[in-house]
């Protein structure tokens, strides 16, 4: 937020930007911090700047309370022209703390500091490139080496001309992976600039979660203030004009002018970037054009599943790299047992990924609800590996599970999708999912990240096993197409809103598949149950005929999962069986498959991709059609009676 020749108090800074901060809570939080022009004195370069920095863990009300405890800054002090930078952080490097927390700095003086959404993938380079420099770190974060190589980048500039956005340059121009940055300098007083690259993380036309300016003209037209944002929410009370900023896009704020230009500027190539006027309201931003979170959610999953792979998988040599499960590798390839565990939606995506990775790790893996587990006093030992699934990382019976393998010397694995959560903290190594905060009660976009991370896990651990190759290329491969495949299965939104209206009035609904959609049935119907609050249970087809078969008749809503692959001909007798007695199956299955439209009373038509990924797509009409149910039934989707987002107790 740059004030510029508007009078403002320290208070109404801080104000603005914590308002901002808390605007964008919604988007998921464990730390904050806030970066300020503080008083004049005596400054390594002497200009008299100074910045002064605060930075706290847990919610944005306890920054808020820790700026007014300061007296060492006058709160009344009027200020024309300022810049000040705050974020708060959803940790993907090192635990939630202050240290970890956003701005990063350069150095004690706070000569440089940077606050940063997104991942850079090359930082552990840049760091130890940057120690062998004298430059000591505070954080475990990936960002911190942006303020520190910004500072090396200015001590060794050629000349005292540089500007704060040539220094901006040179340094985005080591980055590798994605990020949206705002810079501020003590060198610098007044000026901003800010940069974004997305990397390969495709735009999604309902929720653009790139770095705008927001202007707001004050007066006679030289007063100015200017708000950067990754978030709409963030700013829309202050002004509705926004411009929004392109990749490679150099934003400055100087003598209270924003000017854009591209990285790498040849003469006259400044681009033109119109300013948009935005007619929503607050309430609307957080949730983009949805309806509720899980709609939001279950539509980012072709950005989700980007992101659980993101630095991990190298698609030029195959090889894929889990950095948190690196130093216990040689452990992990010697043990003689895996056991995944995990509860709910989690314990699904173990289901899910159970026959890869017992082809791919050639190993026994048992999957295994967190509390029949605990129930069962199940034997665990030393040389078991033992997973423990879990979006939130504090689910008290996975958490209880992990206590009691570690008593049991098995070496323990964390697959969660909130760092510095209790799973985290306590596993000897782990995997964050990546997938974004997940808001919605019922697990979306975390399911189809652990999916993949699980998947991933198999790949990195079969990377020597030169028989398992030609396997591990096709499963690679189809990776890198999942999220064009995703995208396609969301257009068949509109369809699944019809099959909805058919069915939203009745009291069951059954899913059937077997082999790798097992796991899709069993989560599908949870989806269902969770929030539309109709019976629904997931039925492995192989035992239909051991009882499930006496519920089929014309009434009963079925919906099977038969795709193309090895159980396609046993999937096919299961709906002969069905079909015979007059049930009217609803069949999710391959494009073109004429055996399919034959015998159903619907399809719902899919992309193929390699059987152990396929279910990522299967899983994916059933989340819409289980939202769509519960909206046609007047449910909250959002927040489903009775259940809760983290389950802490027993
Ligand atoms: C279902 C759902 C729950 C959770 C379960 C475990 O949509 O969200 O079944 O999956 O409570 O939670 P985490 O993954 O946080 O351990």
């Amino acid at each position: 937020y740059l004030n510029y020749r508007v009078s403002r108090t320290r208070k109404e800074i801080f104000e603005t930007l914590v308002k901002g901060l808390q605007r964008l809570e919604y988007r998921g939080y464990d730390s904050a911090g806030i970066a300020v022009d503080g008083p004049t004195k005596t400054t390594t370069d002497m200009s008299g700047n100074t910045i002064c920095l605060f930075k706290k863990k847990g919610k944005v009300k306890a920054l808020d309370e820790e700026l007014y405890k300061k007296d060492s800054l006058d709160l009344d002090e009027e200020l024309c022209t300022h810049f000040g930078i705050a974020h708060t952080r959803w940790a993907t490097h090192g635990e939630p703390s202050a240290v970890n927390s956003h701005p990063h700095r350069s150095d004690k003086d706070n000569e440089f500091v940077v606050i940063h959404n997104g991942i850079i993938t090359n930082y552990k380079e840049l760091k130890e490139y940057l120690k062998t420099k004298g430059y000591e770190f505070e954080s475990e974060t990936d960002t911190e080496v942006i303020p520190k190589l910004i500072k090396y980048v200015y001590d060794n500039r050629e000349s005292d001309n540089v500007s704060f956005s040539t220094l901006v340059e040179r340094v985005i121009q080591q980055l590798e992976g994605a990020f949206a940055l705002v810079f501020k300098s003590h060198h610098f007083p007044g000026e901003a600039v800010s940069t974004r690259l997305e990397g390969v993380q495709e735009k999604n036309s309902h929720n653009r979660s790139d770095s705008f300016s927001g202007i707001n003209s004050v007066g006679d037209g030289r007063a100015v203030e200017y708000y950067f944002a990754s978030d709409a929410s963030a700013i829309i009370e202050h002004t509705n004009k926004v411009l929004y900023m392109e990749d490679d896009d150099i934003a400055v704020v100087k003598g209270g002018k924003l000017s854009i230009h591209r990285l790498n500027r040849r003469a006259g190539e400044d681009p033109v970037r119109a300013i948009q006027t935005l007619q929503m309201e607050l309430q609307q931003i957080m949730k983009g054009n949805f309806e509720s979170f899980m709609q939001k959610e279950i539509f980012e999953q072709p950005e989700s599943v980007v992101n659980t792979m993101r630095g991990r998988i190298c698609f030029d040599t195959n090889k894929v790299v889990l950095g948190g499960l690196k130093e216990h590798l040689k452990e992990i390839k010697r043990c003689k047992r895996l056991i995944v565990i995990g509860c709910g939606t989690s314990f699904h995506a173990a289901v899910a990924t159970r026959q890869i990775l017992e082809e791919l790790t050639e190993l026994p893996v048992m999957v295994e609800l967190a509390s029949d587990f605990l129930d069962r006093n199940t034997p665990v030992f030393r040389d078991d590996v033992c997973f423990f699934i879990s979006q939130s990382g504090e689910t008290a019976d996975t958490l209880m599970a992990l206590r009691y393998c570690k008593n049991h010397n098995a070496l323990t694995v964390g697959i969660t999708n909130t760092v510095g959560s209790s799973i985290c903290r306590e596993t000897d190594c782990g995997v964050h999912v990546n997938a974004g905060p997940e808001i919605g009660v019922a697990s979306t976009k975390a399911y189809t990240s652990q999916f993949v991370a699980l998947i991933m896990f198999a790949l990195m651990l079969s990377e020597d096993r030169l028989s398992l190759q030609p396997r591990r290329l096709e499963i690679i491969n189809s990776l890198r197409m999942l999220p064009e495949l995703i995208k396609k299965v969301l257009t068949l939104d509109d369809k699944i809103k019809d099959i909805a209206n058919e069915l939203y009035l009745q009291r069951s609904l059954l899913v059937m598949g077997r082999g790798f959609h097992y796991a899709t049935c069993l989560e599908g119907a949870l989806k269902i149950k969770e929030i539309t609050y109709m019976h629904s249970e997931g039925i492995l087809a192989g035992e239909l005929k051991h009882g499930p078969l006496a519920l089929i008749d014309k009434d009963m809503p079925v919906i099977m999962i038969i795709m193309r692959d090895a159980c396609y001909t046993k999937c096919q007798n299961a709906l002969q069986q069905v079909t015979a007695r007059s049930g009217r199956p609803i069949i999710l299955c391959c494009q073109d498959d004429p055996e399919m439209t034959k015998n159903a009373y619907q399809t719902i038509e899919l992309p193929q991709t390699v059987d152990c990924l396929q279910g990522i797509l299967t899983v994916i009409p059933l989340q819409l059609l289980s939202f769509h149910l519960a909206v046609l039934r007047g449910f909250d989707v959002d927040f489903p009676r009775n259940l809760a987002k983290s389950v802490t107790v027993e």
